[in-house]
């Protein structure tokens, strides 16, 4: 079962060489401080809106446990922690859930939620897209180059035709673009 409008988007934040963590595991990279005049001002408004909008988040474990170290930004809505470890959590908001990807999201989540959000990281990505189950991509560029690290789209093995939904440009020199999958 599905809701009317439920929708899963990847998101990510991605250097423009595709990596979205340095192997250090250091963030400051994603901190942009350029300054490009004709861009959006990312203010806490904005930010807030958009986030409001968000019904749930699903991540990979790997995602989970960086994500603790790093400062919970999800407040109280509901997470999906796809896992096959015993994992615990003291926060109400967070759900480990393991079994069969699809079943997951088609028969658990799309009947109680619209705006899904998978954020992360690569091997959650990958499964997402080989087995047909996100609506749209979510990437927001940093301008740098790490040169290494872990990739977003690591090696995905299949083609997936996209369209461009929406593009929106920052001052701090990010770059965010939208893309619908085009299912067949
Ligand atoms: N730049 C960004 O926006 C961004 C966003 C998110 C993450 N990241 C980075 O991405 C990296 C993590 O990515 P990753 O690819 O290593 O790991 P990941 O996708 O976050 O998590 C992979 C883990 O998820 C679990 N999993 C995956 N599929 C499953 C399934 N069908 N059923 C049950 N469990 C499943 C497994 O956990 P178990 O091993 O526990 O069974 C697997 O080891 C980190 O460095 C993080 O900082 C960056």
């Amino acid at each position: 079962m599905r809701t009317k409008n439920s929708k899963i988007t990847i998101h990510m934040v991605s250097s423009l060489d595709g990596f979205i963590a340095k192997k250090d595991g250091s963030v400051s990279w994603m901190h942009s401080k350029d300054n490009y005049e004709k861009g959006v001002e990312l203010t806490e408004e904005y930010i807030s809106k958009f986030l409001k909008s968000i019904d749930c988040y699903i991540m990979g474990s790997q995602t989970y446990e960086r994500t603790i170290e790093l400062g919970w930004p999800y407040g109280e809505v509901p997470v999906f922690v796809l896992t096959n470890r015993n994992l615990k959590s003291n926060k109400k908001s967070v759900h480990f859930l393991s079994g069969k990807l699809t079943e997951i999201i088609n028969d658990k989540l799309k009947s109680k939620f619209e705006n899904m959000w998978m954020v992360g990281g690569t091997m959650l990505t990958k499964e997402f897209l080989k087995l047909g189950l996100a609506d749209e991509i979510n990437i927001t560029i940093i301008p740098t180059l790490l040169g290494d690290g872990t990739l977003f789209f690591d090696y995905i093995g299949k083609e997936i035709p996209l369209h461009l939904k929406d593009v929106t440009a920052f001052k701090d020199g990010m770059v965010e673009m939208v893309y619908g999958i085009n299912k067949e």
